[in-house]
């Protein structure tokens, strides 16, 4: 990761974090641990905590070595997502970078404000802009807000490494198999777009007229739920809503269609009440069967979770969309660090020399050059 490796040697040499603290929630994976050592460098004591089943502990072992405090264990009941985000909110961070918004809030109950926080996700933002709206004192960055992350994470990233993990997780072909996206926003873009390549016929549930309009003109049929769904192979939700696949959606689902989750949260697909309804059976790897009544069986991958990294084999996003991702949650946060000040309280967008210094830094990476 070219670009935050020299975003994060200039931060390391400034000592831009020195002496704070930052409480930090994100997959931790390899690539983020990149960034959790770069936070060290530049002089941070980081308290770490992941999203539910994506922690690699290999990784988070290895971050305990170099001084990050981890809080997840292996075998981490239900319970330890509440008592991790109470640690760390005790831990008073005077930088938060957050993956939902969980550790905000729980800093905000706690009677915290950190001088400033990131937000990586679109459910986060929502739930900043929502549900905490008026709670919100300090100013929070939503890096899912940054153009270049749309484009080059979101659009790219998502879409290409979703289609990979639905591929090799159920090893099979989507050469014209019809596929439908639920939510034609920046992920569900890249997810049609990387099906079709690989010869699927796509359909778009949108509920936004403009961006349901922008997925006809790229090409791909656009459709209500019940319409789409009733003879769909494969069903991806890309929403950051939830229980946006009802179970009596799922009631009419061609025999042997397969539902996977691409967003944030594994509630997008309501799989409580199809577990209730008709309990999964493991066949494979991170796939379950699921018999509705009536004899017809549909396939859930990786339990409605995000499944390009919780699906067997999932590996995440390409390494160069988190390149790009992670160094835009460095410069935030570096810029929380000096200058939180400058900043009104509440969500806002990355500030524009960021992303311009980032996306010169990632063409230069790539052998381009800007006019
Ligand atoms: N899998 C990953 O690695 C990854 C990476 C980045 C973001 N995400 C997650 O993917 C989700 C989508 O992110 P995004 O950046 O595309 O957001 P976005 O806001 O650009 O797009 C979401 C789209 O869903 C549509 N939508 C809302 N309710 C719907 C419904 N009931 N049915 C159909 N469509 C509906 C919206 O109109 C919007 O167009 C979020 O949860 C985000 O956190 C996942």
């Amino acid at each position: 990761m070219p670009v935050l490796g020299a975003a994060l040697a200039e931060l390391a040499r400034l000592r831009v974090f020195d002496g704070l603290t930052i409480g930090f929630r994100l997959h931790l994976e390899p690539k983020t641990a990149v960034l959790v050592e770069g936070l060290l460098a530049g002089g941070a004591r980081v308290v770490a905590m992941g999203n539910e089943g994506t922690t690699q502990f290999g990784t988070a072992e290895a971050l305990s070595d170099r001084g990050c405090e981890v809080l997840d264990r292996p075998g981490d009941g239900e319970d330890a997502v509440g008592s991790h985000l109470g640690r760390i909110a005790a831990a008073c961070p005077d930088l938060v970078l957050d993956n939902g918004a969980e550790l905000i809030e729980a800093c905000i109950r706690a009677g915290r404000a950190p001088k400033g926080a990131t937000e990586e996700t679109t459910s986060g933002a929502f739930r900043l802009r929502e549900g905490l709206a008026e709670a919100v004192e300090f100013p929070v960055i939503v890096i899912n807000d940054s153009p270049l992350k749309a484009i080059v994470e979101n659009k790219h990233g998502v879409g290409e490494s979703v289609v990979d993990a639905i591929v090799r997780a159920t090893n099979m072909s989507l050469r014209k198999k019809r596929v439908v996206v639920f939510g034609y926003g920046w992920c569900g873009r890249g997810i049609a777009l990387y099906a079709r390549r690989r010869g699927a016929d796509v359909v778009a549930v949108e509920p936004d007229p403009v961006k349901a309009l922008e997925a006809a003109m790229d090409g791909f049929d656009v459709d209500t739920p019940h319409g789409a769904v009733g003879s769909a192979d494969v069903v991806i939700t890309a929403t950051g809503r939830e229980r946006v696949v009802r179970y009596e959606l799922i009631e009419t689902m061609p025999d042997g269609a397969l539902l996977a989750n691409a967003g944030h949260t594994d509630a997008e697909i309501d799989v409580v009440r199809l577990e209730r309804e008709a309990p999964g059976e493991l066949v494979s790897p991170s796939l379950y069967a699921h018999e509705l009544a009536g004899g017809r069986t549909v396939f859930l991958l990786a339990k409605g979770r995000i499944v390009n990294l919780a699906a067997a084999g999932g590996i995440g996003n390409p390494i160069e969309a988190m390149d790009l991702g992670l160094t835009l949650q460095a410069r935030s946060l570096a810029v929380l660090a000096t200058s939180a000040g400058d900043f009104r309280p509440g969500p806002q967008p990355v500030p524009r020399p960021i992303n311009e210094q980032t996306a010169t830094a990632m063409l230069e990476s790539m052998g381009q050059t800007p006019a």
